[in-house]
């Protein structure tokens, strides 16, 4: 199931965010983001394991997605997609934005399948000269 993330997550989701950054925890304060009204931390929890989270925040007609990853062990099994669907059903937003590496192939295969659609390219914009994707999806 998908529920809103509880103090008691916070260890387990910097854990996971290891797979986004190496210094998730440091980046994301994800403790210190949870006090704002606009963010919002979603766990995907199985057998009383939290096996992936998403993290958005609201911005009046868009909801951005600024992070989202499933443990190593449970991922191409659909959590992904049951994050981002949890987040379109829940959302007040008219769209969600998102922007991703253009080498994460798992991540533009998950927002492709989800219906997102490229709308511009930010050349350079990572370390290593890595192209950032910006993606849309409406509701
Ligand atoms: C991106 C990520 C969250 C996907 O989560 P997941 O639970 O494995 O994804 P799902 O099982 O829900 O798959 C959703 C779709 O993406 C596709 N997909 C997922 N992983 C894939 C892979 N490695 N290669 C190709 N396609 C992939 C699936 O085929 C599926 O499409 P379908 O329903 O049409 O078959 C996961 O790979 C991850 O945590 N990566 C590391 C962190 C990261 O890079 N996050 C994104 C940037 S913040």
């Amino acid at each position: 199931m998908v529920r809103e993330a509880l103090n008691q997550d916070f260890n387990r989701i910097n854990e996971i965010g290891l797979l986004i950054k190496d210094n998730f925890s440091t980046v994301y304060k994800i403790d210190e983001a949870v006090k704002n009204d606009y963010t919002h931390i979603y766990v995907y929890e199985e057998d009383n394991k939290v096996l992936g989270f998403i993290h958005i925040e609201d911005h009046f007609e868009i909801t951005d997605v600024i992070n989202i990853a499933v443990d190593k062990d449970s991922q191409g099994k659909g959590i992904g997609k049951k994050l981002l669907q949890y987040v379109i059903d829940n959302t007040k937003a008219e769209k969600l934005m998102l922007e991703v590496k253009e080498n994460n192939i798992p991540a533009i295969k998950l927002y492709e399948s989800m219906g997102f659609k490229q709308i511009h390219m930010r050349p350079n914009y990572y370390e290593g000269n890595i192209n950032a994707l910006i993606m849309e999806r409406s509701i």
